[in-house]
């Protein structure tokens, strides 16, 4: 760790667009004295169809320039960056960097009875196999199956959390895993926990629904911790939060106001390809 970066500068967060205010929500709730700066590459989303490298390259892109927040972690609010880009990117910088795939897949262990475990995600993150290699390495007796649900990310971008078309998408997805005898589904993108009433209601309440958003944000607390860099003091009852985009960062404001527990005032747009 630099000696520079002090114990309240701000923790870095990104995901490809909204999807990753599901994480920022968990840290806000459970490590309310940090400050965060959240990016939500809103011009290059969805990142889900996108080749390894570039998902690695916008993934550096973002870090250089949580750095010239003076971040003191940052965490990777996208399940398709950490199962993509995270292991090489997390060498490459001088801070933390963590992920959510491996906090989703501790978190699925945990709650499975009959250890068959389903994942949904991106066709990046499916094709990676990540959370079924980090489950297997922790529990070789588990059996993960992981299907692509490429149409939820747009529909969440776009509002579509209540629609009716969302039904019909959600039964063209998961009616093999509905039918299958997982008990644990892991709700791989963070844009998922988003349609998260609409997947319970319709995968019923045999199957448990994992969230590796909670998870996550205890990792970061209990890094925090280990290293000695949690904020020790603020004033008022939270952090303060500073939102960038790269388009369409009105969209995104009205949006995250609709999400988070507390309203933000701007949402700056910046040219991400300058980092
Ligand atoms: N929310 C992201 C994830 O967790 C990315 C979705 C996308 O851009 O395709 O995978």
């Amino acid at each position: 760790m630099d000696i520079d970066v002090k114990k309240t500068a701000p923790i870095g967060v990104f995901d490809s667009g909204v999807g990753g205010l599901t994480v920022a929500r968990e840290i806000m709730r459970n490590l309310p004295k940090e400050d965060i700066v959240y990016f939500g590459d809103t011009a290059r989303v969805p990142y889900g169809s996108k080749s390894k490298d570039n998902i690695i390259r916008y993934s550096r892109q973002i870090i250089h320039f949580l750095q010239t927040k003076g971040v003191k972690a940052i965490v990777i609010a996208c399940n398709t960056a950490s199962a993509l880009a995270l292991d090489t990117v997390k060498d490459e910088f001088d801070i933390p960097i963590i992920g959510v795939v491996e906090p989703g897949a501790r978190a699925a262990l945990a709650v499975t009875e009959n250890k068959k475990i389903g994942v949904i995600g991106t066709e990046a993150t499916v094709r990676s196999s990540m959370y079924e290699k980090i489950i297997k390495g922790i529990n070789p007796e588990v059996s993960v199956i992981g299907k692509a649900c490429p149409l939820f990310v747009p529909l969440v971008e776009e509002g579509f959390k209540k629609h009716q078309v969302t039904d019909e998408i959600i039964d063209y997805y998961l009616a093999g895993l509905k039918k299958s005898d997982i008990d644990a589904l892991i709700l791989g993108c963070t844009h998922y926990p988003l349609l998260r009433s609409k997947i319970r209601e319709y995968v019923g309440e045999k199957i448990t629904l994992v969230n590796p958003a909670y998870e996550t944000a205890m990792d970061l607390k209990r890094i925090l911790q280990e290293m000695d860099m949690e904020n020790p003091d603020i004033e008022g009852d939270h952090g303060s939060y500073s939102f960038y985009v790269s388009d369409a960062a009105d969209k995104f404001k009205q949006f995250a106001n609709s999400i988070l527990p507390y309203d933000i005032e701007t949402t700056k747009q910046i040219n991400i390809e300058e980092y």
